[in-house]
């Protein structure tokens, strides 16, 4: 039995979540949830959208299974996913993007995994106003040579032991000579210590279109924070959409997995949001907790439907008017 911290959240977070503990319920896996609040629902229901208990809850299980949650705009609201990666320090954040056979893109062969820093660069919350009248605002990115270090680290060592053969490192150093000039040099220092895996590296503007012009070169790809966001939404384009990947918040003592997309305000409330991208963040959790047989029962069901294209929400085939809990149903039906 694994205690896991379950996280509905925010929009469209409760219907894609609830069709997800189904099905991982249904996998074989046993999980006992800790069923907990954050975001915006916290906040309308507790006052603050990061609830002591949540954080005590993750402390305690040190595995959470997180919905979406809406970033409250305006000074003084701090992103929660920023608060909680920080909290656990949970600094990889893996986004894998593989084309599905029954999804229609402009690309057929693309299989790459994003490894973002996930607690440092331009999104460390370093920001001020430099003048009175708040028309000069400045943000500080923050790279240090050990956070570098191991994220470069884990991408390598992540290669090695998914039979990767190459890393790409993308940056900015030619501008950023400090910041980013540090990020990439002790990348090349970690890859002469991998000679079984390609290094390469690429400057990240030119990463981007290579990215959508040749997305077959790459291979495992590592980045810093802003840049790998952005990077990890261009890859989902790739394969068809936010609505398909999933992301691991990796530390060493912590992890909590996830969707790569938002809480979808625009769809929420219609049962028609796709649960895959959640589902396949519970298949990479049930492979951290070390439930192979059933991350591997479950990517199956969800493999078989998707590339059926028959119990499918909208996004993937607009002829469809199968709701998020009736594909999360197909799904269980679909496992072996
Ligand atoms: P979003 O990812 O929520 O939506 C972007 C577009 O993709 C929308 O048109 C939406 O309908 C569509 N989409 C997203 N997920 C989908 C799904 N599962 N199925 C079908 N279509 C889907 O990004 P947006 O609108 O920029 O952000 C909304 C809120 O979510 C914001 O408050 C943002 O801060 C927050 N957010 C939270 C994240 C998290 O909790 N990890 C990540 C990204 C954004
Ligand atoms: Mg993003």
């Amino acid at each position: 039995m694994h205690n896991v911290t379950l996280i509905k959240g925010d929009g469209i977070g409760p219907s894609i979540m609830e069709a997800a503990v189904a099905v991982i319920d249904a996998s074989g896996a046993k999980i006992n949830w800790h069923l907990a609040e954050a975001g915006l629902t916290a906040f309308e229901q507790t006052g603050t959208p990061l609830p002591e208990a949540t954080l005590a809850s993750i402390a305690e299980t040190r595995v959470a299974f997180k919905g979406p949650l809406t970033t409250m705009v305006g000074e003084g609201f701090r992103s929660i996913n920023v608060e909680l990666r920080k909290t656990y320090d949970l600094y990889a954040n893996v986004r894998p993007a593989k084309s599905w056979n029954g999804v229609k893109t402009r690309f057929e062969n693309v299989d790459i995994v994003i490894v973002r820093e996930n607690t440092e660069g331009l999104y460390v919350g370093l920001e001020h106003y430099l003048s009175p009248k708040k028309d000069i605002a400045e943000s500080l990115a923050v790279i240090t040579r050990a956070g570098s270090e191991r994220i470069v680290e884990y991408a390598f060592k992540y290669a090695r032991d998914n039979q990767r053969k190459k890393v790409t490192v993308c940056h900015k150093a030619n501008i950023l000579k400090f910041s980013q000039g540090l990020f990439l040099n002790t990348a090349r220092e970690v890859a002469a210590k991998y000679p079984d895996i390609e290094f390469d590296e690429k400057i990240i503007d030119a990463a981007c279109m290579h990215m959508v012009m040749k997305p077959e070169q790459f291979d495992v790809v590592v980045t810093t924070n802003m840049f790998g966001d952005i990077l990890s939404d261009i890859t989902a384009g790739l394969v068809g959409g936010l609505g398909l990947i999933p992301g691991a918040n990796i530390g060493a003592d912590a992890a909590l997995f996830e969707a790569v997309h938002g809480s979808a305000p625009d769809i929420a409330g219609k049962n028609i949001a796709n649960p895959v991208a959640v589902m396949m963040a519970g298949v990479m959790m049930l492979n951290h907790l070390g439930e192979h047989e059933a991350a591997i029962r479950m990517q199956n069901a969800i493999e078989k439907v998707v590339n059926e294209g028959i119990y499918v929400t909208p996004d993937l085939n607009p002829a469809s008017t199968t709701g998020t809990k009736e594909m999360g149903l197909a799904i269980i039906a679909a496992m072996e």
